[in-house]
């Protein structure tokens, strides 16, 4: 069977890599749609290279469609997702617009694929990015050892943000190289030669939205509510890839060299973890452009009796967010 697939939000970072998926896994797509706001209708993306072009979301009718991957913000999401579900489509929605609700499921492909099939609202929904590479390592050790508390500090590319975040790193670096003003517009303080513990609108209890996602997401996720998470969430100049500082306290210790010996055989994670000058995972070398999640600096936390330092790097475009939503796709493809 062939599935008529739209992807919503097409033009955008994430679209355009859901598309390129798509095509790169042979997803059994009869038509493709891509749509966006008015702005860029008419206008053309690639799809397993040819040029397909752009519709105005406002103006189209879902009737058809069988599978719909939302990456176009919350508030698009929320106006369209309930629209294209009740067309008879399986929304797959990257936005947070739905991620807390109790009747959407909330899905990692490789931790609860399971999860997916209950979707009362034909709404699945597609994790954080930072949730996402963080869980894909630690969903194994926390079915091993069972992981009582994770302390986390994310590094976050700018791509998280949007091609205007993009856009807004590369022309910040060459201003300031240039002897010019940053001037910044998408972040809130210059991005480019800097950190912004800032991600997403503060919360009344001081923390930023960003960090309460890897709160309410790994609860959600992992079926545990008892899982205790500190979030610290910073936006770093990197254009593509997330890393992470990970100390995890299990109820059962969990040595290095058995962590490394799960991890290895995990499915999509690559375990990058040699003691010498470049044998770590980074976002340049080893992220960027690729699926797996990888985990690199296992060791011993000696301040703690069971506790676990890892580093943990993906593309938050690719795994964070655009592959993830296309694995899912491919999980309601088999249901047949
Ligand atoms: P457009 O190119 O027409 O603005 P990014 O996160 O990289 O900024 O991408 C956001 C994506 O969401 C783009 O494809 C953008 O389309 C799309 N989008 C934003 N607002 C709307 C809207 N109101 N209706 C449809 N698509 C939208």
């Amino acid at each position: 069977r062939r599935f008529t697939v739209a992807v919503v939000g097409a033009t955008g970072a994430v679209g355009e890599t859901m598309l390129a998926i798509l095509a790169e896994r042979q997803f059994p797509v009869g038509k493709i749609i891509a749509l966006a706001s008015e702005r860029s209708a008419g206008g053309d993306v690639e799809f397993a290279g040819r040029k397909i072009e752009v519709q105005d979301l406002a103006g189209f009718d879902p009737t058809g469609v069988d599978i719909a991957l939302f990456s176009a913000g919350g508030g698009v999401s929320k106006e369209y997702a309930p629209k294209f579900a009740a067309a008879g489509a399986v929304v797959i929605d990257n936005s947070s617009a739905f991620r807390y609700d109790d009747d959407v499921p909330l899905v990692v492909s490789e931790v609860n694929p399971e999860a997916a099939k209950h979707r009362p609202r034909g709404i699945i929904a597609n994790p954080n990015c930072s949730t996402m590479q963080m869980l894909v390592a630690l969903a194994p050790l926390h079915r091993e050892y069972g992981i009582e508390r994770i302390n986390v500090a994310t590094y976050q590319s700018v791509s998280g943000a949007g091609r205007s975040a993009l856009e807004e790193l590369g022309r910040q670096t060459g201003a300031l190289l240039n002897f010019q003003d940053a001037d910044p517009q998408r972040f809130p303080v210059q991005i480019a030669f800097n950190l912004i513990p800032h991600i997403d609108d503060f919360q009344d209890n001081g923390y930023t939205k960003e960090e309460m996602k890897l709160v309410w997401e790994t609860r959600k996720i992992l079926g545990d509510d008892s899982i205790q998470v500190n979030p610290t969430a910073v936006r770093v100049p990197v254009f593509f890839g997330h890393s992470e500082a990970v100390a995890i306290e299990t109820k059962k210790k969990v040595t290095p060299e058995a962590a490394r010996e799960l991890l290895e055989r995990s499915p999509g994670v690559e375990v990058v973890d040699e003691r010498r000058a470049g044998g770590y995972p980074t976002p340049v070398t080893h992220a960027s452009g690729n699926d797996a999640v990888y985990v690199g600096r296992i060791r011993e936390d000696f301040s703690h009796p069971r506790g676990l330092n890892l580093w943990i790097v993906s593309d938050n475009i690719r795994k964070g967010a655009a592959l993830n939503a296309v694995q899912v796709a491919e999980l309601v493809a088999q249901e047949g």
